[in-house]
């Protein structure tokens, strides 16, 4: 059987169409994106996911009655499409200890940087890329991680330098890291743990 993936976004979503493109073309073959939950509405990530014929849901942050009934939402989603695998692409909302134990190791995450540089609580999206330049790191790149109660926090799966060339504003480094790193490990990685979960190794 394969293994039933929800991928959780709330934005521009190219690490999600990395992971359409990757279960179109056969790099993931052990598992199937049944659902792609959006933590904010109207975003081009939940565009991707109806282009490509993947049910979506948002359950937004803002609309929910703090963190429980947030989760709550979120797994009430789950259960209706009988997820066993989250990939976060982009999420920006921390998942509580609650979530992340419920779902030890069936959940992972990137981020554009090599852990542990730059990461944990307020390290997201373009926030990295101009911390990394500032502090002047000839080298960043990118990681995927499983998830648990610690922003970033959890055991790393996959993980790729990319150099920081002179000169690089926040975006330019951010293109350069998704283009050679995040859409290339997400994938894999992807197809990894939906293999290990696949065949109960985990
Ligand atoms: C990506 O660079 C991802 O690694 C980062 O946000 C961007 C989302 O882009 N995630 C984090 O910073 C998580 N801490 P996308 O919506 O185009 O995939």
């Amino acid at each position: 059987m394969l293994t039933r993936i929800a991928v959780f976004v709330s934005g521009g979503g190219t690490n999600l169409q990395a992971l359409i493109d990757a279960e179109k073309s056969g790099i993931i073959k052990s598992g199937k994106i049944e659902l792609v939950i959006s933590s904010k509405p109207g975003v081009f990530a939940l565009e991707r996911a109806q282009k490509a014929g993947i049910k979506t849901q948002v359950v937004s942050r803002k609309e929910s009655q703090g963190q429980e009934d947030f989760e709550g939402k979120i797994i009430s989603a789950l259960e209706e499409n009988g997820i066993d695998f989250i990939v976060l692409a982009g999420f920006m909302s921390i998942l509580s200890e609650n979530f992340t134990k419920k779902y030890a190791d069936r959940i992972i995450n990137v981020h554009p940087s090599l852990i542990p540089s730059f990461c944990g609580k307020g390290f997201y999206g373009l926030k990295v890329h101009e911390e990394a330049l500032k502090y002047g790191v000839k080298v960043s790149g990118a990681t995927v991680h499983f998830v648990n109660e610690i922003p970033d926090g959890g055991k790393i799966i996959l993980q790729k330098a990319v150099e920081v060339k002179e000169g690089d504003t926040p975006e330019v480094l951010q293109k350069r890291i998704m283009e050679q790193a995040e859409w290339k490990l997400l994938p894999e990685a992807c197809e990894l743990v939906s293999r290990m979960i696949q065949e109960e190794k985990i």
